[in-house]
């Protein structure tokens, strides 16, 4: 039998901005998916999904799913015509948007069948399999979800071509979010496709939205590394502002982000593809993470408290 992990991961600046080269923030949360990969008889892949969700998740990404698989067991030339195998999927990260989900079972994925079948795969070699993978839930992955769920830890990621540029960043310490969960599920291709049409259709408006987000990544990346968490909270709702800007929040997240930030969070913003999966504050602090997480649950959301920088 073999098995594999794969990160939960919450962008922290930078979603869609990043599916056009410019430089994004991510961190690993606290939860993964796990996947077992077992040869059985006969031919084919039977799939089973023992995660847990957010209610209709799977039903929703099944086509997306198998598709993803299909991509992957042909990038690892694994012929399923003449041997079988069931994949078993389960862990404690949410089957949900936003949380890096098909990612993180891309990577676990990977990682079971190279375990399985003694193919020793390097990380790099786990992360272009993801890569493949995530093709089946979006035509042009920026790459940055199956990078943060194979490495983990906080990094910053920027395309280049068909290549990427991922750097490892350093927190003094682990610092601790809140995820707000919309409860609604989102499609990545529409998503990605509805910010490249405006983008043609506007591209003056959108060249100087663009502007801003890269030099707000790059800002980011030195108020994080100095700790500076004041600086990030706000950096992270004008991120938001910025994502707003695109229309890729919805009521939903924007009611998410208002709370945590009447809440005292130092700063909130919509985090992965939008129009509904999760929302992020930043909470330094048990204290203020509980208030924040209270919050968001008394008005029927569910939250996730974890860390990022781990
Ligand atoms: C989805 O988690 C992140 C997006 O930026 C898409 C991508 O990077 O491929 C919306």
């Amino acid at each position: 039998m073999g098995m594999g992990i794969g990160f939960g991961k919450v962008i922290l600046f930078n979603e869609h901005f990043v599916v056009y080269g410019l430089p994004a923030i991510a961190s690993a949360i606290g939860t993964k998916t796990t996947a077992l990969v077992e040869r059985r008889p006969g031919s084919g892949v039977e799939l089973k999904d023992n995660r847990p969700e957010t209610k209709g998740y799977k039903a929703e990404k099944f086509g997306q799913q198998k598709e993803s698989l299909d991509h992957m067991l042909k990038f690892m030339n694994i012929d399923t015509k003449n041997s079988a195998f069931t994949v078993a999927l389960a862990g404690d990260l949410l089957a949900a948007s936003g949380v890096g989900a098909s990612a993180a079972s891309c990577a676990a994925i990977a990682r079971a069948f190279s375990q399985e079948l003694s193919l020793d795969y390097s990380d790099e070699k786990v992360n272009e399999v993801a890569y493949e993978g995530e093709k089946g839930y979006h035509g042009t992955p920026s790459g940055i979800d199956n990078t943060a769920a194979t490495f983990g830890g906080l990094i910053w990621y920027k395309r280049e071509g068909t290549s990427h540029l991922m750097e490892r960043m350093k927190l003094r310490k682990p610092v601790e979010i809140v995820m707000g969960n919309t409860g609604l599920v989102a499609d990545t291709k529409l998503v990605v496709g509805g910010v490249k049409e405006r983008k043609e259709r506007d591209p003056e408006r959108y060249a100087r939205i663009f502007k801003n987000a890269e030099q707000l990544a790059r800002d980011a990346r030195r108020q994080l590394e100095s700790f500076n968490l004041e600086k990030v909270g706000s950096q992270m709702d004008a991120n938001h502002l910025l994502l707003q800007q695109i229309e890729v929040s919805c009521p939903e997240l924007d009611t998410l982000v208002d709370l945590a930030r009447d809440n005292g969070a130092l700063g909130a913003k919509m985090t992965g593809t939008g129009k509904g999966g999760y929302m992020v504050a930043l909470t330094p602090g048990k204290e203020l993470q509980e208030r924040v997480a209270k919050a968001i649950e008394k008005k029927g959301f569910q939250a996730l408290r974890t860390t990022i920088g781990v």
